[in-house]
């Protein structure tokens, strides 16, 4: 949530800025500002509503700048307008920041800063902190510590004081920073996509430590003052990676990357046929004292976990639960250390995500992630971390990193089949054989854009559409209707389809989308029965059956198949199909899917 990048070198500040402001556009795209420490000793400060682009037109081309910060804002605090809109000037001190400042009504009332304020946020009583600390000291260091030691939430802050020209101050807590130095300057920034031109080499800026970057080095202290060196991190995927390859969307390019990044995930933990965790360090005690699984994630991650809990809970038979991480977080939840908590993210930033981790900690619980950034703070508070090997995900709604997700929840189930002795080696290795086949079942899924993109067409203007099954079709039913939802703003519905009639089936009316899965044998000529009665009511049914399948045409409108014999593997063409229908019904709306109106990718506040 919001973008951050600073930058002091031999460049021009405004063009790298603005580089990595649209390279960081997919995190927050209300409003964008930026500011310059000019070489005449002057400020340069332009804020504007709206995208990165609105921005750059009231920029002016050659600033004679080499230092600044950029910020592209998710709102909180105060409306979307270009007085809200960061970086925020008081006094000496120009600042912007990502997170919530929780105390800031008291600062304000402490310090006297009522009164003060030319906008509407918390960030700006933040400088007038900072600015007054600086007053005092005249030491930047010390301004910013004492102003640290006031300030309670989460934040990720970058600093410029106008009277020390070429240096920026960096200091986080929870909200996300990395750094870097390279032939071409130092750099700052909310994630790696806004580096990635300059350098590969990068670290993670560790909480509570005063970053003072300048053109050729980047000085790291703790609050007492000690120095600490970074530990460096490197980037394992291109600059094309982040970029859209021919694509007109990255959320598209996305949906055709998962074949490829499906078998990136898998194939370094496949030895001799059987799944292996040797390379992550994952030991398999871990699996085998476990009594029982909690799995805990936001969004299309905790979407995952419900397709991980039904696998798992099949093949292992142990109890598996999935919980909302911003419901857990504030639970007393029923843990003791034999439960293995699997803690699932693509950012591994999610604000609640990771104190639910904490939370699961403090109850003594194990806790293995998934996650999709390396060195991410979810990772790195984990006890044990599967990555996922999606690359950079830009797009707002997640497509690749559920599939990956998906893939590693299948890889420890079969691990644990195998450690827990649920099943003979024979039958793990065909498990493991059918998982392997996942990318030809998604190819053929991407096969079948053509025909979705019809059904879409037909469906942009509906006002609701429901996604209804049972069993493991109901979980991918979720993360079909969060997709359709987040992107062509169609209200979209899950319902276990047999549930329907104890309410939801009142709102069914003549063309109604109503998109059914029936993909698992055991339960399919229920769930059959259960699209005649939407049927009977009218709805306009696109029904999704495994191939060959026997149905009648008087039970659907549209039928899609998928190329899948074993019911336990059916997910993940599914999961493409749900895609592209809603990909292709945000299309023909015309709207921008990799940008989605209220939205930002990763969720740094609660
Ligand atoms: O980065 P995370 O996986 O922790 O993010 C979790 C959710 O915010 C995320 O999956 C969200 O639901 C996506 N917009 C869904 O497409």
């Amino acid at each position: 949530m919001c973008g951050i990048i600073g930058y002091t070198g031999p460049l021009m500040a405004r063009d790298v800025i603005l580089q990595g402001l649209h390279q960081l556009e997919y995190r927050g795209y209300d409003s964008a500002g930026m500011a310059l420490l000019t070489e005449d000793g002057g400020m340069y400060l332009r804020k504007k509503v709206g995208q990165v682009s609105a921005l750059e037109a009231v920029c002016e081309p050659d600033i004679p700048a080499h230092c600044g910060i950029g910020h592209t804002r998710w709102a909180t605090h105060g409306g979307v307008t270009d007085a809200n809109a960061h970086p925020h000037a008081v006094g000496k001190v120009v600042l912007l920041y990502n997170g919530i400042i929780e105390n800031y009504h008291t600062i304000s009332r402490q310090f006297g800063f009522e009164g003060l304020a030319t906008s509407e946020t918390d960030t700006e009583v933040a400088a007038q902190l900072i600015n007054y600390y600086y007053g005092q000291t005249g030491n930047p260091y010390e301004a910013i510590r004492r102003s640290i030691e006031i300030i309670e939430g989460s934040y990720a802050f970058c600093i410029l004081f106008t009277d020390i020209p070429g240096t920026i101050y960096a200091i986080r807590n929870v909200s996300p920073l990395v750094a870097a130095s390279s032939e071409q300057g130092s750099f700052i920034a909310s994630d790696v996509t806004a580096l990635i031109s300059y350098t590969k080499e990068y670290f993670v800026v560790p909480e509570q430590h005063i970053l003072t970057i300048t053109q050729d080095q980047i000085r790291m202290e703790t609050l007492d003052g000690t120095v600490v060196k970074p530990e460096m991190l490197e980037v394992t995927w291109d600059v094309e990676a982040a970029q859209k390859g021919g694509y007109p969307h990255f959320m598209l390019k996305e949906i055709y990357e998962q074949p490829e990044v499906f078998q990136k995930t898998i194939m370094p933990r496949l030895v001799e046929g059987l799944p292996n965790f040797e390379v992550d360090g994952v030991p398999d005690p871990l699996f085998q004292r476990c009594h029982s699984i909690q799995v805990i994630a936001c969004g299309t991650a905790m979407y995952a976990g419900m397709v991980g809990r039904a696998i798992m809970e099949k093949q292992l038979r142990i109890p598996v639960s999935v919980s909302i991480a911003s419901e857990f977080r504030y639970d007393t939840p029923l843990l003791d250390p034999g439960t293995l908590v699997i803690v699932v993210s693509q950012s591994g930033e999610t604000i609640d995500t990771l104190a639910a981790l904490r939370l699961a900690k403090e109850c003594g619980c194990p806790v293995l992630s998934i996650v999709n950034v390396k060195g991410s703070t979810i990772a790195r508070e984990s006890d044990y971390v599967l990555y996922t090997h999606a690359g950079p995900e830009i797009a707002v709604a997640s497509t690749k990193a559920y599939m990956v997700q998906l893939a590693v929840f299948y890889l420890i189930t079969a691990r644990m089949m195998l450690v827990r002795g649920a099943a003979e080696e024979a039958q793990v290795k065909d498990f493991i054989a059918s998982l392997a086949k996942a990318p030809e079942w998604i190819q053929d899924a991407l096969g079948q854009g053509d025909a979705i993109r019809k059904q879409a067409e037909k469906m942009a203007f509906s006002r609701d559409a429901f996604f209804i099954g049972r069993g493991m079709d109901y979980a991918f039913s979720l993360e079909g209707a969060l997709k359709l939802k987040e992107i062509s703003y169609i209200h979209a519905e899950a319902y276990a389809a047999g549930e329907l009639k104890h309410g939801t089936i009142a709102l069914i009316e003549p063309g109604v989308p109503v998109i059914a899965l029936a993909t698992q044998d055991h339960i399919f000529n229920k769930t059959i029965s259960n699209i005649r009665e939407v049927k009977a009511r009218g709805a306009y049914v696109i029904l999704i059956t495994k191939k060959g399948v026997p149905v009648s045409s008087e039970v659907c409108d549209v039928h899609l198949e998928i190329p899948v014999e074993d019911d336990r593997f059916t997910v993940f063409p599914c999961a493409v199909l749900l895609q592209l229908l809603a990909y292709y019904t945000a299309y023909a709306k015309g709207y921008d899917m990799d940008k989605p109106r209220n939205l930002a990718k990763s969720v740094t506040v609660e």
